[in-house]
């Protein structure tokens, strides 16, 4: 039996970890070191011919309200029917969070690995991205939002070419408790073939 509230469990941790909301991270952040562990520790994922299709782009202190302007003055040429409060809003995008990790995929036609599978393991990163930030005492949402697929606002970034935002993790510190969302029940997504 598991010990829920035994923090050291790996599977304690796994089994009750929950996202933190964008809508609330405050500080702290992880600082320049912490930054370092949870990307050594983002890149441990499964990945089929060790290709490394992906990598990442940070943002922090005023870079982050520097990309917001780019988002605010995009944002006002495709919805120029949208408020102020609608391009302030973009303005923040990410200053809603003190460390903001854009996960980049890389992926690419490849003789054996289909684009797929690198898809898919840079979705890997984005989990172990926050797996990290919360195993390290910080609350961290994976988000995309509009800017993850506007050419103009994946330019800005620096993104290149064909590649494509994974995710965007949001790192902070939860300001109010964090509540949790009902799970699945497994036992209903399960196709058990039994040998008779
Ligand atoms: C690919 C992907 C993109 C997401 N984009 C957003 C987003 O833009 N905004 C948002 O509120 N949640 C987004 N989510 C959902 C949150 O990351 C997260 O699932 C939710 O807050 C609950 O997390 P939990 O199940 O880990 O507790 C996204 C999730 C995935 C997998």
């Amino acid at each position: 039996m598991i010990n829920l509230n035994d923090l050291t469990s790996p599977l304690a941790f796994l089994k009750t970890r929950k996202s933190g909301s964008v809508k609330a991270l405050g500080l702290p952040g992880p600082n320049p070191g912490q930054i370092s562990e949870i990307l050594d520790i983002a890149v441990r994922v499964p990945d089929h011919g060790k290709l490394t299709p992906w990598r990442f782009v940070l943002f922090e202190g005023v870079a982050r309200s520097e990309i917001g302007k780019v988002f605010a003055e995009r944002w006002k040429v495709l919805y120029p029917d949208h408020g102020e409060d609608s391009i302030a809003f973009q303005r923040g995008l990410f200053l809603r969070a003190p460390v903001v990790i854009v996960v980049v995929s890389t992926a690419g036609p490849h003789v054996k690995i289909p684009e797929w599978e690198q898809l898919l393991s840079s979705a890997a990163v984005c989990y172990n991205t926050v797996l990290a930030a919360t195993a390290m005492g910080f609350d961290a949402q994976w988000q995309t939002d509009w800017v993850a697929y506007d050419p103009e606002a994946m330019a800005a970034m620096g993104l290149k070419g064909s590649e494509r935002v994974a995710g965007i993790i949001c790192i902070g510190t939860a300001t109010v408790p964090l509540e949790d969302r009902p799970r699945p029940d497994p036992q209903t997504l399960l196709t058990r073939w039994v040998k008779a």
